[in-house]
């Protein structure tokens, strides 16, 4: 029933819940495509209006490249912070649990928005390349068995040389999206500034409400893995609340 409620909340605050004003349907517009765009206002007039202002809205969001690029170098930072000098045993797990927290949040929004559209426009092979064991199965594999562990449980030398593998390939990972697929992505025709905006939007709205644990098991492709994310982000706010004494990380 909990998990129903909290899904139904969700729902609520889903984008596609409420439409009623300018500022809200302008927003909405930008990060729908052309077929689900929601119903914005009764005059006949409006859409066309605010699919206008959509426009200008998207241009002021980043690119989701640039996006998904910053993460990457925020993952970066935290791995370095955790091996500087002075680090003892807790602010380690710390900085270990937000890296589990931003990492799941990222690789959630990747397989909602960025995912989708490399299948669509680059093809499948190279979707399930990034979504497969050299992608994101994977590390969701190790960053589970990561979660399992604490320094305190497993020693800080065991934590930390998990952390170091489930690492190890993410950078893997970031070096294969960021070098090879990225560029021909952006290379392919239809893809300009415009939709890169458009995406960055959702991929913004999709973190929103993304998991911040890993779970290897999951669908990886929609719709069941924005179902699954409904369902089980909830679950994974709560227990980081316990985790984080009630104060997640924010980034
Ligand atoms: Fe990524
Ligand atoms: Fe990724």
């Amino acid at each position: 029933m909990l998990l129903l409620r909290a899904a139904a909340a969700r729902l609520q605050h889903s984008p596609w819940s409420l439409a009623t004003t300018p500022a809200t349907c302008a927003r909405l517009l930008a990060s729908a495509p052309a077929t689900s765009a929601p119903a914005c206002g009764s005059s006949p007039g409006l859409p066309a209006a605010y699919r206008a202002m959509s426009s200008a809205a998207a241009m002021d969001t980043p690119s989701i490249i640039s996006m998904i690029n910053q993460d990457h170098a925020k993952f970066k930072s935290l791995w370095n912070e955790y091996q500087g000098p002075n680090m003892n045993g807790e602010m380690k797990q710390k900085l270990g649990w937000a890296l589990i927290r931003e990492i799941a949040m990222h690789s959630s929004a990747e397989e909602e928005v960025m995912y989708p559209e490399v299948r669509k426009r680059l093809g499948g092979e190279a979707a399930d390349t990034l979504l497969g064991q050299d992608g994101h199965q994977h590390l969701k594999d190790l960053l589970t068995e990561l979660d399992r562990m604490t320094v305190e449980k497993d020693g800080e030398a065991a934590y930390t040389a998990k952390l170091k593998e489930a690492m190890d390939h993410l950078y893997h990972h970031i070096d294969d999206e960021e070098k090879k697929f990225w560029p021909q992505f952006e290379a392919l025709p239809g893809v300009d500034a415009d939709l890169l905006s458009h995406l960055g939007k959702k991929f913004e709205g999709a973190k929103a409400h993304a998991v911040t644990r890993p779970h290897p098991w999951a669908p990886n492709k929609p719709p069941l893995n924005v179902i699954a994310n409904m369902a089980t982000a909830p679950l994974d706010a709560a227990a980081d609340m316990w985790r984080f004494a009630g104060h997640p990380p924010t980034m």
